[in-house]
């Protein structure tokens, strides 16, 4: 038997259900991992509340188990399984399931682990790291002389995206909320860091680039600032929206973006980005090598059990954290 937690129904944190249920089995193609970290994210709040109810990118079926990032070892394989073995080290991301002692994840998930890399900061790196490669190097496509504007920059996935973009050689502009969160990121080496301040952010940035705007501006916020990230970006850039922290934008017009400069908008999402287990372990060998090679780095903010695992999610929910809160599995084994 194992301990998880479940819901049966969307709502806010009183759905989350603790259970124990029979160990699951690995069916064709799928990989029984124990489960020693998992990552806690926004996206298990908006799981929770069923924000992917109808979509067909993240089908989420109920009941389901929470939690959509873990590391762990491999215990078995199912049908057709090649390339794992059991005793791998290994981590994957939107899978759900991890909020658990063992989960069956999807082989073409999975990435090994390289030995130097603890598996917690595996778990605390697979998803926003994965998120945050495909963002700079394929839909930005950053590189020397292009430039960025990267919101919510001491998010998950904002914080690696700021780094990733300034190792790429682009120069990057980042937002954030707070001046004492604008230190951190001044700390982190960041050295154009804005407050959103109602939108005055695209001022600042059009007049530090002598008025043209940024080549790409990353918007995980969405309806709070998107508008004015139309104004942040040069004509004919690219707005990457691709999330919305704050609520989605419902009334956008195309006429806007012909107006804002011919700009090109894009939604995108990393499952269509980690399209079979070779892309998947290619970033993850990005990531995890950037990891281990020091210039990437990720805070871990607060551990949690499943027992006390809600309480991480409220933080973020509430926006009450900054680094990544982790569920450890590793007490209870
Ligand atoms: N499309 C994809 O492939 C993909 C993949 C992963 C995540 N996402 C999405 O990206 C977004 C960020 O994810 P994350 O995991 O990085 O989240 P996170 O760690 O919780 O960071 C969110 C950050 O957004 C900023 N923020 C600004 N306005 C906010 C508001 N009204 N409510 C809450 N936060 C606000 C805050 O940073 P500041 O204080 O610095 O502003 C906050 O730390 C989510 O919408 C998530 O679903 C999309």
């Amino acid at each position: 038997m194992m301990k998880c937690i479940q819901i049966d129904r969307y709502g806010g944190p009183e759905v989350m259900v603790h259970r124990e249920l029979p160990v699951p089995e690995p069916a064709a193609g799928e990989v029984l991992v124990r489960v020693c970290h998992s990552g806690v994210n926004f996206m298990d709040v908006h799981t929770r509340q069923g924000k992917y109810r109808d979509s067909r990118t993240y089908p989420v079926r109920l009941p389901c188990t929470l939690g959509m990032e873990g590391a762990g070892t491999v215990q078995g394989v199912g049908e057709g399984v090649a390339g794992f073995q059991s005793g791998d080290r290994v981590a994957w991301c939107i899978s759900w399931g991890s909020y658990a002692e063992y989960a069956v994840v999807p082989a073409r998930l999975l990435a090994k682990v390289p030995d130097a890399l603890p598996l917690e900061m595996a778990a605390a790196s697979m998803f926003h790291g994965c998120t945050a490669h495909y963002l700079v190097n394929d839909v930005g496509q950053l590189g020397p002389g292009r430039s960025c504007l990267i919101h919510a920059a001491t998010g998950g996935v904002g914080r690696l995206m700021v780094q990733m973009a300034q190792r790429a050689g682009a120069r990057v502009f980042a937002t954030t909320s707070s001046p004492e969160r604008a230190a951190l990121l001044r700390e982190g080496g960041v050295r154009d860091v804005l407050l959103y301040e109602n939108g005055r952010f695209a001022d600042a940035v059009r007049e530090a680039t002598q008025g043209a705007g940024v080549d790409v501006v990353f918007d995980a916020i969405g309806r709070d600032t998107l508008r004015d990230s139309f104004r942040a970006t040069r004509r004919r850039g690219l707005v990457v929206n691709f999330g919305s922290v704050s609520g989605s934008l419902k009334d956008l017009d195309p006429i806007e973006l012909g107006e804002a400069g011919s700009l090109y908008l894009t939604r995108p999402r990393l499952a269509d980005h980690l399209q079979d287990g070779s892309v998947v372990q290619s970033r993850a060998d990005a990531v995890f090598g950037g990891l281990c090679e020091g210039w990437l780095q990720v805070d871990i903010a607060q551990r949690y059990t499943l027992d006390t695992v809600h309480l991480g999610l409220e933080a973020l929910e509430h926006r009450k954290m900054v680094g990544k809160p982790m569920l450890s599995m590793t007490p209870l084994l």
